[in-house]
Formats: C-alpha cells, sequence, structure tokens
C-alpha cells in the first residue's frame, strides 16, 4: 500500500475532518488486514454487533481528536 493516501490532516470543515477520522480508522484496518475477501467476511460479524460498532466509533472518536488538533480546533 504505498501510494500516499494521506498527504494532509488539515480539513476546511469539523464535518470534512470527523470524515477523514473515519478514513484512518478504515486503513488502520486495511494495514492490519490487506485482505478484501476477509474483511468483507467480517463485516458482517462487526456490523451487527453493538460492541463492535460501539469500538469502531471510539477508534474514529480518537482520530478525530488528532485531526481537530492538528485543525486548531477550526477556530483560527
Ligand atoms: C464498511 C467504518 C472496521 C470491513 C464500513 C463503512 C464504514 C466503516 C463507515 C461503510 C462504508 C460505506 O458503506 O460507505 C469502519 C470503522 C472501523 C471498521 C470506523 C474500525 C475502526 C472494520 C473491520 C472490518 C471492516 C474490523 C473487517 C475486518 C468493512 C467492509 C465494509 C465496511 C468489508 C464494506 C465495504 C463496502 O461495502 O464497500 N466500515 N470499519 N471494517 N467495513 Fe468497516
Amino acid at each position: 500500500m504505498s501510494n500516499t493516501w494521506l498527504s494532509t490532516l488539515k480539513t476546511d470543515s469539523p464535518q470534512e475532518g470527523f470524515e477523514l477520522a473515519i478514513k484512518l480508522s478504515r486503513m488502520g484496518v486495511k494495514y492490519t488486514q490487506p485482505s478484501d475477501e476477509i474483511r468483507k467476511r467480517l463485516r458482517e460479524d462487526y456490523a451487527n454487533n453493538a460492541d463492535s460498532l460501539i469500538a469502531a466509533s471510539q477508534v474514529v472518536a480518537v482520530n478525530f481528536q488528532t485531526i481537530a488538533a492538528a485543525n486548531k480546533y477550526w477556530n483560527s
């Protein structure tokens, strides 16, 4: 996975920042499990499990904290 897919953490809005946080989170899973076939198989499990969805949301929240800080909370 050598193509550049993350060139900046700066985003124009908090919503775009949140969407980038989701992208980072999903890419973390993709680097960890590169097999499309295995990820597709496991999707069914986590998509139907409340605890898995809460865990995924927490990963997004942690990444969003980093992105928000990098964007100085979109205040400037
Ligand atoms: C789909 C987020 C973990 C496999 C999705 C979608 C989101 C998402 C937002 C919906 C995309 C769409 O329909 O437009 C996350 C987050 C995760 C996570 C935030 C945890 C940090 C995982 C894991 C697996 C997985 C652990 C499997 C090992 C998939 C697959 C799809 C999917 C196969 C369907 C892709 C498609 O239909 O194009 N995920 N996911 N995800 N996720 Fe996850």
